[in-house]
């Protein structure tokens, strides 16, 4: 045996199984080094010709040494984005089972539609004159929110579901000033979304929880009512509450919490994150909701990768509607029209969220796949979200730990009671996930339940490939209490790297390439 080979063999056994390469490749995961690191002072992809001389104007302030760009050909540049493309695991990749992110597919048409020159090529400064059928793409869209929500009016401008929050809260402000009422507390229930507590206390109020019933009482992880009856009064501006909620439950008792909430002559916001588990099945005006927003990347399919762009729209109810932020279309003898300004029917307005009118490729987008499905079919999608998110709770539920039973809308909620002294955490097993080809669940989210794994498979996904992913949970949760913690503490074990130190990667974050001494001198 040669000396490499036994180099080798003695690394796979202390790697367990997983051999180092000549090149440090692994099979065709090609290591990729900095575009920085592959510089070759020189080389270039382009060939441009000499400048001709000119007069400097800059008074002896021009640059004297190189600007410190890596020298790179045509081929290297390529195959350098190809093969991080391909580290990336994206929806288009396989099963993403992130719960409260929704990462469903992006249908093709969406994408053909929002590149067509008409939509794409649009400048937003063109005169209104010239942009009709934009104006009636924005209308059409607006017509269809308000008509599966019920609600009178929609504000599209929105760029994100936060940011729909801070429209929501800004418009109940104004609307409360108009009163003569300000107030001073919002309510918002342990499990919502990060982003709700944050919104209120961007808009300068006091953030009040509102505790879930616990596990084995009588409607559990839902909104203790008595509670939030207790906490209501004078001084209440809103009560946030995400329905279905981010335990994956729908608030049954939401007539009586809207009630509570009015009776207190404070607004009701809903989080609307989680409408495409009820889209076509529920309106949310029949539900007593004042404002609620709705994530079109959650719901109706544009893309939600890489923190953007989105879309946030927020229905609002006829007392909130005069406050809703510029700009917004109507339609008039003249056909569709743009309200721009502040003034006449405009007056109330809080004036402008956002540059121009939203993100219109969304809106291109989210209209192609609401259109594509029809009213009928956006029902069907909810349900087969639904159904989809049980039939992994009850194929799961002997093996994994359930952590509120019945059934659940999109999502499925587990808690780590399954690895109750194996050794192993929810971390552990969610890098195992990886090692086996999944991007993991959301974990450790909500916090009203111990080790949280939210599973969120979506509707789009198979029977036969939510049976596989059944089989890999059940697999690794036997293997756990099998006694195998030592390797799950190990895992990933088959990614280009192995588990990061997290809380240095966040504390000590290397966010800057520098370069070394050789590369300095030679940019010097
Ligand atoms: C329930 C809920 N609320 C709010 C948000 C925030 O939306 P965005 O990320 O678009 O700001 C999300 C995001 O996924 C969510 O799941």
């Amino acid at each position: 045996m040669s000396e490499w080979s036994q180099a080798l063999s003695r690394h796979v056994a202390a790697e367990g199984g997983a051999a180092p390469t000549i090149s440090g490749n692994r099979g065709l995961q090609i290591e990729e080094a900095l575009l920085f690191e592959q510089d070759s002072p020189g080389r270039s992809g382009v060939d441009l010709p000499e400048p001709p001389p000119v007069k400097t104007r800059l008074g002896g302030l021009e640059r004297q040494g190189a600007i410190g760009l890596p020298g790179l050909s045509e081929p290297q540049i390529v195959r350098h984005y190809t093969r991080l493309s391909q580290k990336n695991y994206a929806i288009d990749a396989g099963l993403y089972p992130l719960g409260s992110c929704t990462m469903k597919h992006n249908p093709r048409l969406n994408e053909k539609m929002a590149r067509l020159p008409g939509f794409a090529d649009l400048h937003p400064l063109q005169p209104e004159s010239t942009v009709p059928g934009a104006l009636e793409l924005i209308g059409t869209l607006a017509h269809w929110l308000k008509t599966l929500t019920g609600m009178p009016a929609v504000a599209l401008s929105p760029a994100a579901g936060a940011h729909g929050e801070l429209c929501g809260l800004m418009t109940i402000r104004a609307a409360l000033t108009a009163r003569g009422d300000a107030r001073k507390r919002i309510l918002v229930p342990e499990s919502a979304h990060g982003t709700n507590p944050a919104t209120a206390a961007a808009c300068g109020y006091t953030v009040e929880a509102i505790p879930a019933n616990a596990k084995g009482t009588e409607n559990q992880g839902r909104v203790d009512l008595a509670a939030l009856k207790a906490k209501l009064g004078s001084d209440v501006a809103a009560l946030m509450l995400t329905n279905p909620n981010t335990c994956g439950l729908f608030e049954d008792e939401i007539l009586d919490i809207a009630a509570a909430v009015h009776a207190a002559g404070a607004f009701f916001y809903c989080d609307g994150a989680n409408f495409n588990a009820i889209v076509g099945r529920v309106r949310p005006a029949d539900l007593g909701i004042d404002a609620l927003h709705i994530n079109l990347h959650k719901t109706f399919s544009t893309p939600h990768g890489g923190g953007g762009p989105g879309s946030g729209p927020v229905v609002l109810a006829a007392e909130l509607a005069p406050y809703a932020p510029l700009p917004w279309v109507v339609h008039g003898p003249n056909g569709f029209e743009l309200v721009e300004h502040a003034g006449g029917s405009a007056q109330h307005t809080i004036g402008r969220l956002k540059g121009f009118h939203g993100q219109m490729g969304m809106f291109v987008r989210a209209l192609t796949y609401m259109m594509s499905h029809g009213a009928d079919g956006l029902r069907q999608v909810a349900e087969d979200a639904v159904l989809n998110a049980n039939y992994l709770r009850v194929k799961l539920q002997d093996a994994l730990s359930v952590a509120f039973p019945g059934i659940c809308m999109h999502e499925v909620l587990f808690d780590d009671a399954f690895l109750k002294d194996t050794g192993v955490t929810p971390l552990d097993f969610a890098k195992a996930l990886i090692d086996e080809g999944y991007h993991p669940m959301t974990m450790y989210f909500p916090l009203v339940v111990h080790g949280a794994l939210l599973i969120e498979p979506t509707e789009t996904e198979s029977k036969a490939s939510l049976d596989q992913f059944v089989d890999v949970l059940r697999g690794l949760a036997q293997r756990a209490r099998g006694g195998d913690a030592e390797n799950f503490r190990s895992a990933p074990r088959f990614t280009p790297r192995r588990r990061l130190d997290e809380t240095a990667a966040a504390r000590k974050p290397v966010l800057r390439w520098r370069p070394d001494t050789e590369h300095r001198e030679a940019a010097e």
